[in-house]
């Protein structure tokens, strides 16, 4: 693709894809998550465990729908990928796997499979030099030894630039003791998380009708407030004071973080438990803190209020453009992703005369944080 003068770099660093090596291994299984081929249409389809309706059911359950997300071309095919950035004048994507990521995987398999599926990304990634970059997946279900030498081996793998991770950690949250050697191992290697739900709430939070308003409720709100409670208990924990090094980039503009950050503040001042523990002093680490010193936000978000929270909260320099593909894809099967243009258009909207501001979020933060270089070569 002919680069286009004069316009500066569009980065997307919330952008999806399930490699061949991970939809193979996932084909294998019998148990959920597992992938199945869609006899009548010759698609794939993930059968996952989460987000559900209240009912326990996901909302493809018709006969002319298998039981699970259909993994068009656009999730594993690295040629969509390709042609969705130049249609939508992407010039780089940090790739990360999607959701269940790793955590389903056998303890004694989690190993060869993370390097498998970290080794193929970046070698898809290397077949479209300037353009693609990724964040790997680690093999949290294996030994702590074992986490921390995939980390290690991610750093030596030229295109990744993170790791993306979901909100269970090890299994019980990211405040989970067990995770400071990770998080530690995680910052001496300059490597951030790319925080990202995929749990949902409990299916019971959406009641009895939830399952008549399709998935609208889990995606919408269960997915930022699984975020939002992830990142407030590792907050909450302390690990940012432990690990001042650790970054985290955290999908969804950081889900309601940034718009109840000042209440969450004001909850621990008036805490007696807090307070009894000598914990309140006066050069405590606030959120507000972490926000602008460890936290970096998507800007997958949609509208503009909800992307000036997020700059607001973390800082111009902080907040980095994201499409979220090949999730929402358009229902009429159009080539143009709304969740392209609506993100980049919030983005023009809290800037409507600052191109500094504009092309920081749109891609220069991610270049800068993510040491992408800069340039795309012809492919
Ligand atoms: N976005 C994701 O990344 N995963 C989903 O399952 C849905 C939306
Ligand atoms: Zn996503």
């Amino acid at each position: 693709m002919a680069r286009n003068v004069g316009r500066k770099l569009v980065v997307d660093v919330h952008t999806h894809l399930y490699p061949q090596a991970y939809i193979d291994l996932l084909a294998q299984r019998t148990e959920v998550p597992f992938v199945r081929r869609w006899e009548p249409t010759g698609q794939f389809y993930l059968c996952n465990r989460t987000p559900q309706n209240s009912n326990g059911r996901g909302s493809n359950l018709s006969p002319s729908r298998p039981p699970g997300r259909i993994l068009d071309a656009h999730y594993h095919q690295i040629s969509e990928k390709i042609s969705f950035m130049d249609h939508h004048q992407i010039d780089i994507s940090v790739l990360s796997l999607g959701n269940p990521w790793l955590d389903f995987v056998d303890e004694d398999k989690a190993e060869d499979f993370a390097m498998v599926i970290n080794n193929a990304t970046n070698e898809i990634c290397g077949q479209h030099p300037g353009r693609l970059f990724f964040f790997g997946a680690l093999p949290l279900t294996a030994a702590e030894s074992i986490i921390i030498g995939e980390i290690e081996r991610l750093k030596t793998l030229q295109l990744c630039r993170g790791i993306v991770m979901g909100t269970e950690g090890l299994g019980a949250g990211l405040d989970d003791p067990r995770l400071l050697p990770i998080y530690t191992a995680l910052a001496e290697a300059s490597l951030p998380i790319f925080l990202h739900p995929g749990y949902g709430l409990p299916g019971s939070v959406w009641g009895p009708k939830g399952s008549e308003y399709g998935q609208v409720l889990p995606l919408s709100l269960g997915f930022p407030m699984e975020s939002t409670i992830a990142l407030t208990r590792l907050y909450l924990s302390g690990v940012f004071d432990k690990v001042p090094e650790l970054q985290i980039i955290v999908a969804h503009s950081g889900g309601c973080l940034p718009f109840l950050a000042g209440r969450l503040e004001a909850c621990i001042e008036h805490d007696r438990k807090w307070d009894d523990d000598g914990k309140l002093t006066s050069d405590r680490s606030t959120l507000w803190n972490a926000l602008r010193n460890n936290i970096y936000l998507d800007g997958v978000i949609f509208d503009k209020v909800g992307l000036r929270a997020a700059i607001e909260a973390s800082g111009v320099d902080r907040v980095m453009f994201g499409t979220d593909h090949p999730f929402f894809a358009p229902l009429g099967g159009e080539k143009t992703f709304p969740a392209m243009t609506v993100n980049r258009d919030a983005v023009r909207d809290v800037f409507p005369e600052d191109d500094e501001g504009y092309d920081l979020v749109m891609g220069e933060n991610a270049v800068r944080v993510l040491g992408l270089q800069a340039g795309i070569s012809d492919s």
